[in-house]
């Protein structure tokens, strides 16, 4: 079949009106957000509903024609782009955007996967019920890249990744079947757990079209707190004594080097350093309660005072309000984006255990500092789950060619010591087409080999998101 019978078939699966053939339109679709892939594609299509991405699945597999589901785009590896081949047609999930259902008394909420994160959110609060998937990027990515990349986020060291809050799914499989599990079921011990494939398996066993998610119940009250530590190991301690002291209300606790503050307050607008001195490191954490009147705030500060003592800590600025509240996230969540305007950088994305943190940025960062001198160390993250964003920047007055020029060494380098202390080399973002040998080299041979059988199982025509995360 040549491919102008191929397509005809296609715009006869999903209706002419669904393919995307504007360059306009289809560009910025067909690069990922980090603009290190460039893919060429037989198609752009956004199917109207369900039933289109059935018959366009069929079709394709039948016809043996990869396909690449797109959700916001915002992914950091690269599995939401085609190949330079153009021979894959790109899925997007943009037009499946209800949100279906809300059940207020079973606490879930059921919504399509091109819904944008943030309108998932305000659906659920509307309901006074609250869904506590946040990340940086909320305002454009959507559910279906999040519950296929198992985000993580801010929240996770209380309400735990993606893959935590999903009762049910509805994907469709490669040869066009729908899987109908769209359950709110909390208990259900029927067998696998075939959903749970799906949730970080990036697009490559089959498309989620719909989600059953969790609610918790609506926060009414907060207490953040921007503080200066006096390192690592002492913020690791003051998360100890936090999460005993409060109950285990802390639902973010993010680490901040001085050189986040400084990017933020030089390339993001309104952002303003929260302390009058400069500390090498900071947390920003915050505890959350659904009840009104919870004493959070005296909490912390206790814990504060407690941890000033022990000498954690060398100061810290408690929001007094929602804007002084805001202030302090949008410093934390402008971060990647005042490193992507301060020019290039090397990303990764790992995990230790939240006691081997302090450690694992020495080692790794006397490394860095001994062999990159033409980068800077930009290490923050979610240290209350481990997760690091342990990134490198080009220094001032160096050109990006001799940052790039570092990276294969660098990246051994790092994912060697990640593996070393028994850590992840990638604990949120995924695998995609960036991380594809990465999961070669250190994932464990037995599970690697059962992820290919799995493959093989759901999609035996390799249609299903080809080259991505693993190779069959
Ligand atoms: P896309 O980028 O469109 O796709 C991601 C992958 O999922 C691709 O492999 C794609 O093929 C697949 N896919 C998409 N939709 C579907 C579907 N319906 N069915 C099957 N497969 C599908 N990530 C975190 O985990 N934590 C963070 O804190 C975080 N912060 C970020 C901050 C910023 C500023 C940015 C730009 C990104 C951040 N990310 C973070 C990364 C990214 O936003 C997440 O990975 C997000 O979940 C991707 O969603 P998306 O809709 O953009 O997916
Ligand atoms: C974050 O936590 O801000 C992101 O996951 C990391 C990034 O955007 O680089
Ligand atoms: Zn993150």
């Amino acid at each position: 079949m040549n491919d102008a019978s191929f397509l005809s078939g296609l715009a006869q699966a999903v209706g002419a009106d669904a393919l995307i053939t504007d360059p306009a339109r289809t560009a910025p679709m067909l690069r990922d957000h980090r603009e290190l892939y460039r893919g060429h594609a037989l198609a752009v299509v956004a199917p109207p509903d369900i039933a289109a991405v059935s018959r366009l699945l069929a079709h394709c597999n039948q016809h043996r024609i990869g396909v690449v589901p797109q959700g916001g785009n915002t992914g950091y590896c690269g599995g939401a782009t085609p190949d330079a081949s153009s021979s894959q047609v790109l899925l997007s999930l943009a037009r499946l955007n209800r949100v279906r259902a809300i059940d207020v008394a079973n606490y879930t909420l059921t919504a399509e996967a091109g819904c944008i994160l943030a309108d998932v959110q305000k659906a659920a609060a509307s309901a006074d019920r609250y869904l506590p998937l946040s990340l940086g990027s909320e305002g454009s990515c959507m559910l279906g890249g999040n519950l296929s990349t198992n985000a993580g986020g801010l929240n996770v060291i209380h309400y735990g990744m993606a893959r935590e809050l999903v009762l049910g799914l509805e994907v469709v499989l490669a040869d066009g079947s729908v899987l109908d599990v769209l359950t709110g079921l909390r208990k259900d011990n029927t067998g696998y757990d075939i959903k749970s494939l799906f949730l970080g398996a990036e697009g490559t066993l089959g498309v989620i079209t719909a989600a059953c998610l969790k609610l918790h119940p609506a926060l009414r009250s907060h207490a953040t707190a921007f503080v200066a530590v006096t390192g690592p190991e002492a913020a690791v301690s003051m998360l100890g004594a936090l999460r005993s002291a409060s109950g285990d209300s802390v639902t973010s606790f993010e680490l901040i080097p001085r050189i986040g503050v400084d990017l933020t307050v030089k390339h993001i607008p309104g952002v303003s350093d929260p302390l009058s001195m400069p500390s090498a490191w900071y947390v920003l954490c915050e505890l959350s309660s659904s009840r009104i009147g919870d004493p959070l705030g005296e909490v912390l500060q206790d814990t504060l005072e407690s941890a000033l003592k022990e000498g954690w800590i060398t100061d810290a600025a408690v929001a007094q309000n929602e804007r002084e509240r805001g202030a302090f996230w949008r410093l934390r969540e402008s971060i990647p984006e005042a490193q992507r305007m301060d020019g290039a950088s090397l990303k990764h994305d790992i995990s230790v255990p939240v006691s081997q943190v302090p450690r694992f940025i020495e080692v790794a960062g006397a490394w860095v500092a001994q062999h990159v001198p033409q980068g800077v160390l930009v290490a923050y993250g979610h240290l209350g789950d481990g997760n690091l964003h342990f990134n490198i920047n080009q220094r001032a007055g160096t050109q990006p060619a001799q940052l790039q020029a570092v990276e294969p060494e660098l990246k051994r380098a790092i994912h060697d010591l990640v593996r070393d202390f028994g850590g992840s080399f990638s604990a949120e973002h995924g695998i995609g087409q960036l991380k594809v040998f990465e999961l070669e080299r250190y994932a464990n041979p037995v599970e690697l080999e059962l992820m290919k059988r799995v493959k093989k199982a759901f999609d035996p025509n390799n249609i299903m998101n080809p080259g991505k995360v693993v190779r069959i």
